[in-house]
């Protein structure tokens, strides 16, 4: 293996999805999964099969579809959770299996209640019968940041010796600090006597704000694998962000002198992707992917990039696929052909009827909108309810608002192909609206989080809008962008209930 070479580990699918709220379908798991493949992820880690039916599927089902990255499951050590990965991830060309039991004093004695020569013997145990089906393991001593290292060390000799091909070390509650994870992965080449057998990976949490910096130290130190998601969701504060540990990698190669597979023009589309699928609103501030990410406000800041862009600019915003901003993009005369070369270029490869509906909704805003970016494109192709298999759709939307007069709204919508009107009140317009769609479906419907952003700058800003909803018991979220924030809010609404209805 090339040394100077880091292996990308996403782990978005599996840790990034236990961050509180950002459940995903089996569809998005599988489009983000080719995304991540696209962007030249080593190995995607696709879930965790033994916790759920819906894990097991959609990891086996990512397992069948993706062919370049290998394909990872995650299992305690217990022999039911091995043969649960075992059996999903059989259908990859490339696969591994991602092994854990906790390593700390604190977890020893108060989760456990075992001995560290009975964690030890667990551990061994586990990473021989998985050995015994596949070849491609890695063992995770959890909570190792804050294990006595003399047993840490104990444990990662015996996991190689028993046949682990890779051993993570993970900051698991986010405790540890740059120095002392780097001198943690140095302790462990320096006192773990087989370990030239197998690569050393970080994984770090990011409870201090410090999961970037520590995963970079233990890279520093020799570690070769990073384990990350996009946009660094995770359990609880989440994990390293991979866009913020690729493009450190990168930008800084003079420092740190080593080279990823990734192909960081895919981060900003990958990280609007899951954006949407989880309902997490990228902040505006966001490193990489942010919407202020490349933008300068000072009138000084302005000047010196007029003059020379790298006065203000340590990346080009293209880099990594943030568009560029400059200028109209297409306008209202803008025909077909030139929007598809377009959507091309920012990396949609639509069948003709998506095109035709998007292309339909791109004349619809032209009319409306002076200016069209690509964000406003990338908002509204994302956002393309596909009619064939749309159960309900919006046709017609009036509603009358003000600080004297009650909400109405008068709904046109097309609901299992019938056309249904339907009027209603309520606290506020969108109020009005979710009453309205609510009576036609007669669904019961539970609003849970409702978010709002402008997609671009300016009075005619695209306002796109985010809910959290629970459908018959579903948690689902929906999404749309508009010039009307009404009208985003009711097709947000429908969104997340056609999404209810097709699960
Ligand atoms: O944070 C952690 O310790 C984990 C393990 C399962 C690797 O996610
Ligand atoms: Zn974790």
């Amino acid at each position: 293996m090339d040394n100077n070479k880091v292996l990308i580990f996403d782990t978005t699918l599996r840790d990034g999805e236990q961050a509180p709220g950002a459940t995903m379908n089996e569809k998005e798991k599988l489009e983000i999964a080719f995304a991540l493949e696209r962007l030249g992820v080593d190995i995607i880690e696709a879930g965790f099969p033994v916790s759920s039916k819906g894990d097991f599927d959609s990891v086996k089902n990512v397992a069948k579809h993706v062919k370049n990255s290998i394909v990872c499951g995650l299992a305690r050590s217990i022999i039911k959770d091995i043969d649960a990965v075992i059996e999903a991830v059989k259908p990859a060309k490339h696969k591994r299996i991602h092994i854990f039991l906790a390593t700390s004093k604190i977890h020893l004695e108060h989760k456990f209640k075992k001995s560290e020569d009975e964690v030890l013997a667990m551990a061994i145990a586990a990473v021989q019968y998985a050995r015994k089906h596949m070849d491609n393991i890695e063992f995770s001593p959890e909570d190792a940041s804050r294990t006595e290292k003399a047993f840490l060390y104990r444990v990662l000799e015996a996991v190689i010796d028993a046949g682990a091909t890779t051993v993570n070390i993970p900051d698991t509650v986010g405790y540890s600090t740059p120095l002392e994870y780097g001198a943690v992965i140095a302790g462990i080449r320096g006192h773990v006597p087989n370990i030239h057998k197998a690569v050393i990976s970080t994984h770090c949490h990011d409870d201090l704000g410090l999961a970037v910096a520590n995963s970079l130290a233990g890279v520093q130190n020799g570690a070769r694998q990073v384990e990350c998601t996009i946009n660094g969701i995770g359990e609880r504060a989440g994990n390293a962000s991979m866009e913020e540990i690729v493009m450190a990698l990168r930008t800084r190669r003079d420092f740190f002198g080593l080279t990823t597979n990734i192909n960081a023009r895919e981060f900003y589309r990958v990280s609007r992707m899951v954006s949407k699928a989880t309902g997490f609103i990228v902040p505006p501030n966001k490193a990489i992917v942010g919407a202020n990410a490349f933008r300068h406000e000072s009138g000084i800041h302005q000047d010196g990039i007029l003059k020379e862009k790298r006065t203000y600019e340590i990346m080009n915003p293209e880099d990594v696929g943030v568009p560029s901003g400059e200028g109209l993009v297409l306008g209202k005369h803008s025909g077909r052909h030139a929007f598809k070369d377009r959507l091309k270029r920012l990396g949609f490869n639509l069948d003709e009827s998506a095109v035709d509906a998007a292309f339909a909704r791109f004349k619809d805003l032209a009319d409306k909108k002076k200016a069209i970016y690509d964000e406003d494109l990338m908002a509204i192709v994302e956002d393309e309810e596909r009619p064939a298999r749309a159960t309900l759709m919006l046709t017609d939307l009036v509603y009358t608002s003000g600080s004297k007069v009650k909400p109405q709204v008068k709904v046109t919508l097309t609901y299992k192909g019938k056309k249904i009107v339907q009027e209603s009140t309520g606290d506020g317009p969108v109020d009005a609206c979710y009453k309205a769609i609510e009576a036609v479906t007669k669904l019961k419907v539970r609003l849970l989080d409702y978010g709002i952003h402008s997609v671009t700058q300016g009075e005619d800003a695209l306002g796109e809008v985010t809910v959290k909803a629970e459908v018959e018991g579903k948690n689902v979220i929906g999404r749309a962008a508009s010039t009307d924030i009404i009208e985003a809010s009711a097709k947000a609404y429908i969104n997340a209930i056609n999404k209810a209805i097709q699960r």
